[in-house]
């Protein structure tokens, strides 16, 4: 970890890699000396639990307009996503793409989602060595993604290519991404196909696809977003979280042998993970009318970047916040990774269980996994996001 060494480091500037690389000195300092500051002309940073809270809870001060978007504050190039939805919109594409994935929906996907793990992970058994990222973090939400939509899998490295373009180039504008024109296509088509099926499957697009209220349809741009909002929210987050808690318990390996000896601390490791390392480091929000947030003056229009991975190392809120801990019995309740509020996220569950399942699959397959000697972790170059580039792994070969 680096140390803060002049003023200048007490400000969290999103677009500068100084600042996101190796955050968390930086980020200690800068809660505790300025916890709202402005990171860039009208964009305010927003560092403790407390701020971070009142902002995403603060729904009517505290717009989703723009979210994920630096450098298109006035008018987007496409129709919102869900995230960047405020009410009554949202209201309508949160209970559309909610069917999706509620409790029920969840449950159900949950035997495809253990065939998958355990597929990836027998796949390789016998190589004795490999990047978890590639042969499991990766493939794993990419596949379940693309059964939710029902597309077949030979679809999912795609997906798992082009969400990576896209996930490292936010907050700044990804449409001149080719990802970003293949992801387009495929989608359009994938709407096309639906509609010329005389029984569609009972699936999140053919829901899009039929959803009208109060005599609105959505149109076409709008189902594209949102089917391209789910696609990437599954993807990315779920493949930087499984490779964030097998990295810390690698890294201290008595954790990894503690929970594999008991499974039931494999929900508090994930938990924990999500807090230590949040996969998205930081939101975004528009500021509608006068506002202050810790004494500090926020107009209409400015915008604010709420620090989620900085709120869930608040030493105010945790004790000893940099170490990943197994016994923090209230982990689950008070991070803020998922977000809070009406925009939680609709995938928590899911993405819970992804990890679960990547966890059990990793214990019961290749029980003597272990980081490889000299490995060193990287994590991937993006503004928002945090996870392992790759995570080089070994362990006792054996035939699958
Ligand atoms: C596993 C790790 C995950 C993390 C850390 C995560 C994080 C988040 C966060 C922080 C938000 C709130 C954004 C905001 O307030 O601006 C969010 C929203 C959302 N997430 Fe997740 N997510 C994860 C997994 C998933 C999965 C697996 C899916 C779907 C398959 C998903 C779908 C969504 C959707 C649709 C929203 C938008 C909800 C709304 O705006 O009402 N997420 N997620």
């Amino acid at each position: 970890m680096t140390s803060v060494e002049s003023e200048s480091d007490l400000c969290f500037n999103p677009l500068d890699p100084a600042s996101y690389r190796e955050p968390y000195a930086r980020l200690a300092e800068i809660r505790r000396r300025c916890p709202v500051s402005e990171a860039l002309p009208g964009h305010f940073f927003v560092a403790t639990d407390g701020d971070a809270r009142q902002v995403l809870l603060d729904f009517n001060t505290f717009s989703n307009a723009g979210n994920f978007q630096l450098d298109h504050p006035d008018g987007e190039v496409d129709p919102p996503t869900i995230v960047q939805l405020d009410p009554p919109r949202h209201n309508l594409f949160r209970r559309l793409v909610a069917a999706g994935l509620n409790p029920r929906a969840v449950r159900a996907a949950e035997p495809f989602v253990r065939e998958t793990a355990r597929q990836l992970v027998e796949k390789v058994q016998s190589d004795g060595r490999g990047d978890l990222m590639a042969f499991l973090a990766q493939p794993l939400p990419s596949e379940v993604i693309a059964h939710l939509i029902g597309v077949p899998a030979e679809h999912a490295p795609d997906f798992t290519r082009w969400t990576a373009e896209i996930t490292s180039t936010v907050p700044r504008s990804f449409h001149h991404l080719q990802s970003w024109a293949d992801f387009k296509a495929f989608i359009d088509r994938l709407i096309a196909e639906r509609r010329a099926d005389p029984s569609p499957p009972d699936d999140i697009v053919t829901r899009l696809l039929q959803a009208e209220e109060e005599g609105t349809r959505l149109d076409d741009g709008e189902i594209r977003m949102a089917i391209f909002q789910f696609i990437v929210a599954g993807n990315d987050t779920a493949t930087r979280l499984i490779g964030n808690v097998v990295h810390e318990l690698l890294r201290t390996r008595e954790l990894w042998e503690r929970v594999a000896a008991d499974r039931s601390l494999i929900p508090t490791a994930i938990d924990e993970s999500l807090r230590h390392d949040s996969p998205i480091q930081w939101v975004m929000r528009r500021c509608t009318t006068e506002a202050a947030i810790h004494g500090v003056k926020v107009e209409p229009g400015q915008r604010v970047l709420v620090g989620i991975g900085s709120a869930n190392r608040d030493e105010t809120v945790w004790a000893d916040p940099d170490s990943f801990s197994l016994d923090r019995a209230d982990v689950v309740d008070k991070h803020l990774a998922m977000g809070s509020g009406r925009h939680y996220c609709l995938g928590a569950p899911l993405g819970r269980l992804e990890a679960r399942v990547a966890l059990e699959a990793l214990m019961d397959l290749l029980p003597s996994l272990a980081l490889a000697e000299g490995f060193e972790i990287e994590f991937v170059e993006s503004a928002m996001m945090r996870g392992p580039k790759r995570l080089d792994v070994v362990w006792e070969a054996t035939r699958g």
